[in-house]
């Protein structure tokens, strides 16, 4: 244990630091007017999150942890960057870092920069960060995407009403905080190119969801409520998860509810499954366009040797303008099959296959998958070469949802 005096002496040195490395230069509060940029400089504007960290460090622990925080880090968005900027140009590049990089909104002419720290592969500006979040003030609901407004202030808005004072920023209780609606507008869709029509969004009619309506928000499932130290040394209270479990993170165990049947008629046997999904919108999200969910069956007979195995793919399959499957949807024109799991969609899949000969029973073994990246053989070569860790980064990892397994016993034939 660290003596409270001490947190606070360290407190006190960390706000003058930031005083000094921060906000003293930063108090032109220019709100950008149409075309207009601020006239202060971005990182003044958007304080990278390091600069949170000194009193933030349980926050931006969790945070460093979490996808968001990869937004401009990964090879797949490297490598799909560089095929949007070959086909469009770098003006391209702008829809990509309206949600991966969103400060770019407010800074269009930094775009070739931006371009170049995702290049270095080791970016000294955020993607999305502390300030990137937390600087937004409202979100134009009406544009497709939404679109968020930011106001590049002191005022550092959240959830509580009632935040200690500090040094470095004031505080702002702004409600859109705690609503779908401010995570909606960097998880609705891919703003559409070339005037094209804007495709279906990611997530589905989430707002006609039985979970939207009982009060549930995207917070609620991916920002996991807890009791703790929302600054260092501060009382105890109500804080909001950082980590944002999705995909990696412990809300996986309550995606779905998989119940299966079995019956043996003689030579053939059906497996049916139910399968509920308990998420309010679609399974899996469609973007990046190779997010692909698996449902396998898979039968062992004797021995335990595996005699049969079917899958089924919950996906969104994007066309190109001719017409032929593509895996990046930014170069989608239309979609050519689309088997998502609509939002609390309850679907059943049934299977039908040869009863296993000379065992005396066999095992009906159902497992939900998100698949790894899939896609042109020369991609995958790519992301090999560019991530560090070759195939053994995560874009190449089945990340498993739930298995199922029952024994069923087989009469003699
Ligand atoms: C400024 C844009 C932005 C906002 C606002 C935003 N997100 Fe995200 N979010 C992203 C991006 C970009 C990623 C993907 C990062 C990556 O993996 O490259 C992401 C990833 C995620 C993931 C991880 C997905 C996975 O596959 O596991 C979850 C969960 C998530 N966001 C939830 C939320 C919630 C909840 C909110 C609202 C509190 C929110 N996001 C607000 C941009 C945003
Ligand atoms: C409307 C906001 C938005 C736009 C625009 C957008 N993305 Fe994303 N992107 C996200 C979110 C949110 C996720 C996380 C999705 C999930 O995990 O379900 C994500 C995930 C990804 C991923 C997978 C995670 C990773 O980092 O490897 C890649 C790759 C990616 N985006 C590339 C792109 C590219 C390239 C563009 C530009 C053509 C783009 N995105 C445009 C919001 C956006
Ligand atoms: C994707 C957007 C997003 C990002 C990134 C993000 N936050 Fe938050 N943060 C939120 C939202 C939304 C809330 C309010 C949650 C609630 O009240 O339910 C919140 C709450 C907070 C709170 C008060 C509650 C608590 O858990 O302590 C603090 C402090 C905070 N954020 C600091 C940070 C810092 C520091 C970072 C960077 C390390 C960061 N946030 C990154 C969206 C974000
Ligand atoms: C000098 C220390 C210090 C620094 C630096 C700092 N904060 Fe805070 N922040 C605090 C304190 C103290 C609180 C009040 C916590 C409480 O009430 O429990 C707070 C509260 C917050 C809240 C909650 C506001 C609300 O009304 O819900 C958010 C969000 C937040 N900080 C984000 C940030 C972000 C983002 C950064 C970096 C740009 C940052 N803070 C930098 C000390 C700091
Ligand atoms: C009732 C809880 C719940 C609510 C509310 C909820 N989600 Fe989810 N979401 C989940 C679960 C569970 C998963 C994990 C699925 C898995 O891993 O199998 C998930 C997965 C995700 C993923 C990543 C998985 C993927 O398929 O790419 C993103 C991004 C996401 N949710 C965003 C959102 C957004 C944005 C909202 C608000 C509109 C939201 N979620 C509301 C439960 C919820």
């Amino acid at each position: 244990m660290i003596p409270k005096f001490f947190l606070k002496v360290g407190r006190l040195i960390g706000c003058a630091i930031v005083l000094f490395g921060w906000m003293i230069a930063a108090d032109s509060i220019a709100p950008r007017s149409a075309g207009a940029e601020p006239t202060k400089p971005l990182e003044k504007a958007f304080p990278h999150s390091e600069k949170c960290k000194r009193c933030h460090l349980r926050v931006f622990e969790e945070w460093e942890a979490s996808a968001q925080s990869r937004s401009i880090l990964t090879a797949p968005f490297r490598i799909s960057l560089n095929r949007l900027i070959e086909a469009k140009g770098e003006k391209g590049a702008m829809m990509c870092f309206r949600c991966h990089a969103p400060h770019i909104l407010e800074y269009p002419s930094h775009l070739k920069s931006f371009i170049d720290e995702v290049r270095s592969r080791d970016p000294r500006i955020d993607g999305v960060g502390c300030s990137q979040c937390h600087l937004i003030k409202d979100v134009k609901t009406e544009e497709n995407p939404p679109l968020p407004i930011y106001a590049l202030g002191k005022t550092i808005f959240g959830g509580y009403a009632d935040a200690v004072e500090n040094l470095a920023h004031q505080s702002e209780a702004n409600p859109l905080y705690r609503r779908s609606d401010y995570c909606v507008t960097c998880h609705h869709s891919l703003p559409s190119m070339d005037n094209a029509q804007p495709l279906p969004g990611w997530l589905g009619n989430w707002r006609a969801t039985k979970a939207q309506k009982s009060g549930k928000t995207c917070q609620t499932c991916h920002m996991p409520e807890a009791f703790g130290e929302s600054a260092n040394g501060e009382r105890n209270r109500k804080i909001a998860n950082h980590s944002f479990p999705g995909r990696f993170g412990k809300v996986r165990a309550k995606a779905l509810e998989v119940d299966f049947e079995t019956e043996v008629t003689g030579n053939t046997s059906h497996v049916t499954v139910t399968l509920r999904s308990l998420v309010p919108h679609h399974l899996p999200v469609p973007h990046p366009g190779w997010s692909r969910m698996v449902l396998d069956l898979t039968i062992l007979g004797k021995n335990l040797k595996k005699v049969y195995g079917e899958q089924r793919l919950y996906e969104r399959v994007y066309g190109d303008a001719h017409g032929a499957p593509t895996v990046f949807d930014f170069e989608a024109a239309t979609i050519l099959k689309d088997t998502l799991l609509k939002p609390e969609e309850t679907r059943v899949e049934s299977f039908t296959f040869p009863t296993p000969t000379d065992a005396p029973s066999m095992d009906v073994i159902l497992t939900v998958t998100y698949s790894p990246v899939h896609g042109p053989k020369e991609f995958l070569d790519q992301i090999e070469k560019e991530a560090p860790l070759g195939t053994k980064d995560r874009a190449f990892q089945a990340v498993e949802v739930l298995q199922k397994k029952k024994n069923i016993p087989l009469k003699k034939r």
